[in-house]
Parts: structure tokens; sequence; C-alpha cells
């Protein structure tokens, strides 16, 4: 355990856990995606798989990861033999593509705090233009995502206490403050209430096939389920934390940042008069806007503050991401901390660059291939791949392994250790049910349903 390093306590890996959930999957991400799927009723399907799905898969993967000490695929193989190995390390090749594209996005939003805090950022006209200029800029975003990667790898070849825990006890607590902030200075102004109805008051008509797996895939994502995060995290806890009361927390915190982040997103959105349904662009365009009719000074400090937000808020996912690769390494290869981050954090970065150039930069990127009635770029394709598609498989996966290879008798057991009356207890049911039938069936079929429909054009639901 010491050579490998571990949380300093249960508080410790809460923040860091939380921190690896709280990302651009909620402020960038679930705002967008709601407002596409049609606001409210999308919120509550999300929660809905959150609790039913993403937490018993949550505390699957921290059982499996504290028991084996070990990074996705040492601990595979320790529990479950060489075969089942091979999904250990396709988790963690998921999140090295992941990492690829997700560190360029941060990037943007790196680049768009020092432009909105420093430049002169808010007296552009045309938002939008802006925007599909600026991620086309080949220059800007590479020292930007550079400077994103150099401090991910900085922070995590620190450690996993002095890294990854202190960063994250300092900005998870910061980010709830500036969100905070936010959200009860937009609600000050005109029509928020808008904003507000159109995320709190469900309309059930918009509920459809595709809003409820895009729901889960979300929820997937969001908890950082599915590729071995939470594994490796797990391998860092001691056996006398209790693993079900850390994960409600990480689950809880996890929604609570998305939901508010829509809190803070959509009532300045309809304060404008603009449209919730923007799509990706939606905090970097349509938040311009709102930000500009501030005034200079306010907006410069209301409008800083939010794109340091999605910087924090990724930089504790970034430094998950790459941790996991990085412990793979060191437990299988026997590297030095200080090669594997290095090695890692370049190959990773040089992995991003089509997806970094797929904005208009280089053509061949930006229009790689077309399916699913239409063109994708570069990184649409990696999303699909190793997120949409792959982190339901790997909970698929997570879920089979434990009731026909690890049985529920060896996790309940090792949920036991840190929460003695777990045994026969409602929420011991609870989880056997939904990991042992609920989350086989249900990501069994998402996975299918994702792939026909993408690559087949089949649509069932
Ligand atoms: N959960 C992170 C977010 O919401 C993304 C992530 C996915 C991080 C998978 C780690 C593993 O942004």
């Amino acid at each position: 355990m010491a050579a490998r390093g571990g949380f300093s306590n249960k508080l410790g890996f809460i923040a860091a856990a939380a921190g690896s959930a709280v990302g651009l999957g909620n402020i960038w991400q679930f705002p967008y995606v709601t407002g596409q799927n049609g606001g409210a009723a999308f919120l509550l399907v999300y929660i809905g798989w959150i609790f039913l799905i993403g937490l018993p898969i949550m505390v699957g993967e921290i059982a499996v990861g504290r028991k084996a000490q070990s990074n996705p695929y040492g601990a595979y193989k320790k529990l479950g033999g060489k075969s089942w190995a091979y999904v250990g390390l396709f988790g963690i090749i998921c999140g090295v593509m992941i990492l690829s594209f997700y560190n360029v996005v941060a990037g943007w939003a790196f680049g768009y705090f020092l432009e909105l805090s420093f430049g002169n950022l808010l007296n552009e006209q045309d938002y939008s233009g802006f925007f599909s200029a600026y991620v086309a800029d080949f220059r800007d975003n590479l020292f930007f995502s550079i400077a994103f990667m150099v401090i991910t790898a900085y922070i995590v070849y620190r450690g996993v206490q002095k890294g990854i825990e202190g960063t994250s006890k300092v900005l998870m607590p910061t980010l709830f403050l500036i969100l905070i902030f936010i959200i009860i200075y937009g609600l000050t102004l005109p029509n928020a209430m808008d904003g507000v109805s159109f995320y709190l008051l469900p309309d059930f008509s918009l509920i459809n096939g595709r809003t409820i797996y895009t729901a889960l895939g979300q929820a997937f994502f969001s908890l950082s389920l599915g590729m071995g995060a939470l594994i490796t995290y797990g391998s860092y806890i001691s056996r006398n934390d209790n693993i079900v009361n850390s994960a409600i927390l990480v689950t809880i915190a996890d929604t609570a940042v998305a939901f508010l982040a829509g809190l803070m997103i959509f009532p300045l959105v309809f304060s404008q008069g603009q449209s919730p349904a923007e799509g990706p662009g939606l905090v970097f365009v349509a938040l311009l806007g709102v930000f500009q009719t501030m005034g200079p000074l306010i907006g410069k400090i209301v409008g800083g503050g939010f794109f340091l937000l999605l910087c924090f808020a990724a930089l504790t996912s970034t430094i998950s991401l790459l941790e996991v690769p990085v412990a793979f390494l060191v437990d299988e290869k026997k590297w030095s901390r200080k090669k594997a981050v290095s090695v890692m954090a370049l190959l990773i970065f040089l992995i991003g660059l089509p997806s970094m150039l797929g904005f208009g930069a280089v053509g061949a990127f930006t229009e790689f291939v077309s399916y699913e009635g239409g063109v994708k770029s570069f990184m649409d394709v990696v999303q699909d791949l190793f997120f949409v598609i792959s982190l339901p498989l790997g909970g698929f996966l997570l879920s089979v392994f434990i009731s026909s290879k690890w049985k529920t008798a060896g996790l309940s057991e090792e949920i036991s250790h840190g929460n003695p009356s777990y045994g026969g207890s409602f929420i011991e049911k609870f989880f056997n049910l939904m990991i042992v039938y609920v989350c086989p069936v249900v990501l069994g079929a998402m996975f299918l349903l994702t792939v026909l429909q993408k690559f087949f054009g089949v649509e069932l639901i």
C-alpha cells in the first residue's frame, strides 16, 4: 500500500472522487444536453438513472478497486483471471481516449478564462463567430491544451495524497462558492424565471427513446463510471472506510453540481432571450452575450469566474483520467511515477491533436467520416466510440463480472469492511438486485441500441 500511495482519509477520497465526477460533463455538457432534450423531463430521467444504475455501479467499482488494491487491469486480473484483465485494459484505453479530447475542451475553457478576465472578449459583437474562429485557431488551442496537460501532469506527478487529494480539497469548495454566487446573480435578472420553468416544470411528452438513453450515457460520463477511474481511486482507500456512504456522497455532490449548473445557466440564457438548445456552444456562445450585458467590470468578474469554475471542474477530472493509465504503468510495468506521468501525458496530448484540429483547422479531421445521417469530426468519433458506447459497455461488463465471477457474496464481504451492518440490509438487497439483474439488462440493451442507431441507422425505440 505504502508504495502505491493512498488517500489520507475518507474525506480525501470523497473530495477526489467528487472532483473526478464533477467536471465538464456537469457544467458544459449537462446544461446543453438538457437544453436539447426538453429540460425538466430530461432532468427527471437523468436523476432516475443516477440512483438506480449509477450508484450501484459506483459502489461496485470502488469495491473491486479496494479489494484488489490495484489499477483496473490488475484488479480484474487479480479477481477474475487473465481474460477479465482485458476488460480492465479496455477501460484504461477508454480513459486515455477520453482525456485526449477532454483536454482540448478544457483548453478552450482556459483560453476563455484569460480572454474574458484580461482581454477584450466582452467587446465582441458576434460570439458565435468568435467561438468558431477560436476553436479553429491552431496556435491558441495548442498553447492552452499544452498548458492544461502540463498542470494536470504536475498534479498527478505529485502523487495521490499531495497532488490529487490536496488539489481537490481546495478546488471543490471554491467551485461550489463560484457556482452559488453566479446562480444568485442570475436569478435576479429579468425573465430569469422563464429559465427556471423550462428547467423545473417537466413536459412528459418530450420523453422518448433517445431522451432515455442520452440521459443514461450522460449519467455514466458524469459519474466517471465504466472505465475504471473509481476502481483506481477505490484502490487508494482504507478498508475501514464505508464505501456505500462515500459513494452516496459522491453521487449527491455530482448530481447537485449538475443540477446547480442548469440552475445557473438557464436563467442566464432565458434572460437574454437565447435558445437553450444551442448545443455544445451553449456556455461558450450564449453565456457570453449575458456577461456582456452586465457591463465591463461585473461582466469580467462573473464571466471570468464562470470560466475559472469550468477550469477547476475540468482539472479535478483530468487528473483522475490521467491517474488511471499512470497507476497501470506503475503497478504493472513498475515504472516510476515520473516516467509514467511524462510518457502518458505526452502520448495523450498527441492523440488529442486530431481532435483539436477537427474544428476547422484541418479539413480532413473536421469532416472526418459520416454516419448517423451527418458528417462527424474526429472528436465526434472519439466521443462516440470511447464514451457514448463504451462507458455503458464497461458498466455492463462490471456488473456481469460481479454477478458471474466475483459473486455478490464477494462484493458484500468487501463492502462490509467499514460497514458492519451491510450484510442483510435493505441496501444490500437493492444493490444485488440492480447489479445482478437490472444493470446487465439495461446497460446491455443500451449498448446494442446505441450501436444500432449510430452505425446501422436502426432506431428501435
Ligand atoms: N466525470 C467527468 C465529468 O463529468 C468526466 C470523466 C469521465 C472523468 C470518466 C473521469 C472518467 O466531466
